[in-house]
Formats: C-alpha cells, structure tokens, sequence
C-alpha cells in the first residue's frame, strides 16, 4: 500500500493508516468511539490504545505542519556542526515533533538529539516505529514514559550531556490537555529547573489551539518556573492559521476507504505559538 511513497507519507502509511484501517475492519464498534467528537483531541494515558491509534492517524500530519510553522515563527536557529541541538519533546505523542524536525532541517538532523517524553504506551510504541520507519540520521532519539527519567543518572542521559548543546524543550499541542494536572505542571518545572541549572539558556517552544474555551496550562507552568527562580524572557507569542491536512475520509467520518498518501485541506485551523528563553535569576 506503501509504494511510491516515500520519507514521511510512506512510514506513516506502513505503521498509522494501515493498523487503522485494519482496525476500522475489525473493530467498527470500537473505532466509532475512538473517533469519537466528544473526546475532543483529549488522551488520557489510560486511554485505550485505539485512542492513541485514531489521534495519530487523525492528526499527526496537522500537528506536524503546526509546529513546522512555529519553528519559523519563533526563529528557532537551525542545528549545526558545533552546535547542535537538543531537543526534548513533552507528551510527544507519536514523535510528531520529529516528524517536523526532519522536515525542516533535513540536512543537519545528525546534529539533532531528540527526547521524546510520552506517557501513553501506544503512543510510545507508534512514535518508535514511526521514527524506525523513517530512518532518518537523528543524532539520538530516545524516548521516556516520564520527564524523571531524563535526568536520572542511570540513563546517563545527565544534564551535564547537554551542556554543550542547545536544548529546546517543545509542548506541541500537549497543554490543553485535561489530564495535565497540576502535579504534572509542577514536575515540567522541576525538569526545565534542572536543566537550566546545568545550562545558560533552554528555549521553550509552545503550540496549542486557539481556543478559549480549553484550560491552558501555559501560564501555570511560567508561574511556577519562576517560584523555582527560572526567568523566562518572551520570544514571541504568534497566532497563525493553516490549511491542515486531514486524511480524506474526514476527520469523524464512518467511511472506511484508502486514503494512502491523499490528504485534503480542512477548514482552517487557528493555532497560537510561544516562546521563550529560560534561564537562572
Ligand atoms: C493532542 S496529543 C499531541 C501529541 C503530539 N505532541 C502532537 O503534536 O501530535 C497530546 C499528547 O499529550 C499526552 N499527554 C496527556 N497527558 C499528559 C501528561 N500528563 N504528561 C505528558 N503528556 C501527556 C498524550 O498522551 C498525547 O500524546
């Protein structure tokens, strides 16, 4: 089903659009809910792994493009020989954030080390074969079910790693989320805290949705960056529209046809993108 297809399309094609397809087979019943509207975009990581499956076939592609355009937005400097670039990428997904990593710098992603943190094992396993799949020449790419384990000793993954390194932390699409409580916030503080305690400066990147009507955990994590005495110097704060790509079949559809490699613009979507530069005060 994969062929002719090449990079991104073709491993999305082997390991998302086929297992989803199959599923739609399978399972209608289960896969009518993981489709479900009411879910909103939300993934619990108790969630059953259909969820995972529908979200990263359903918006991925989207996802991907959204933080394509905040990098350019934000100015985030592209990664070279002599230095290069960490990238840790919280509530990962299915390494949706590589996926615009690989596409925007395709040529110095040897200088690329990409940490993906994700709590849903589903979304781990897709985000694995996905980058498995593309093969493409990432420096590192590692990937954790929790932020804790970035800095555990034992992983030998230590700040001190990264020292010479920028590091670029990215929530794409991961604050609006309703299981993001406020523990979790508090635990995202105590990771850039400790990062920026080994470093100058770590940039923050954040994408979220331009809606009002979802809880932000944006400004409750700069709160408590700063009770940890963690400055964050604003880079920008954009609103931006774009055409994202939904497969064919329509987000919410009950049709089940082939839709390899053929995506159709949606309506408009309003995305926000921020900014910042962290360091000690
Ligand atoms: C809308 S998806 C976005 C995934 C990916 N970043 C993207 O842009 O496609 C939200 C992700 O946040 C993850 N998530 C939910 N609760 C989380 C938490 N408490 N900590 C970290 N990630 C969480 C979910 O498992 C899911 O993968």
């Amino acid at each position: 089903m994969a062929g002719g297809l090449t990079g991104y399309d073709r491993a999305f094609v082997q390991v998302v659009e086929e297992a989803w397809q199959e599923a739609l087979k399978s399972d209608p019943g289960a896969a009518d809910e993981a489709k479900s509207s009411e879910r909103h975009g939300q993934l619990d990581p108790s969630d059953p792994d259909l969820f995972a499956l529908c979200d990263t076939y359903n918006y991925q592609r989207h996802h991907a493009d959204a933080c394509r355009q905040a990098l350019r937005e934000a100015g985030i400097e592209s990664p070279r020989t002599g230095r290069p670039l960490v990238v840790i990428d919280i509530g990962a997904g299915a390494c949706t954030v590589a996926v615009a990593l690989g596409k925007t710098w395709p040529q110095e992603l040897s200088n690329v080390h990409y940490y993906a943190v994700e709590p849903h094992p589903k979304m781990r396993a897709l985000g694995m074969q996905i980058v498995d799949a593309l093969n493409w020449p990432f420096g590192h790419f590692h990937m954790f079910e929790r932020t804790d384990q970035l800095l555990e000793p034992a992983n030998s993954r230590k700040p001190e790693r990264f020292e010479s390194a920028r590091v670029l932390v990215t929530f794409n699409y991961v604050m609006q989320q309703g299981s993001v409580r406020r523990g979790t916030v508090s635990e995202w503080a105590g990771l850039l805290h400790g990062l920026v305690a080994h470093k100058a400066s770590v940039e923050l990147l954040i994408v979220t949705v331009r809606n009002p009507c979802l809880d932000d955990r944006t400004d409750a994590l700069l709160r408590d960056l700063r009770e940890v005495g963690v400055g964050d110097q604003r880079g920008c704060d954009r609103p931006f529209d774009f055409s994202p790509r939904y497969p064919r079949e329509g987000r919410l559809s009950r049709e089940s046809r082939p839709v390899s490699g053929v995506w159709s613009d949606g309506p408009k979507a309003k995305a926000r993108c921020r900014s910042y530069v962290l360091s000690a005060v």
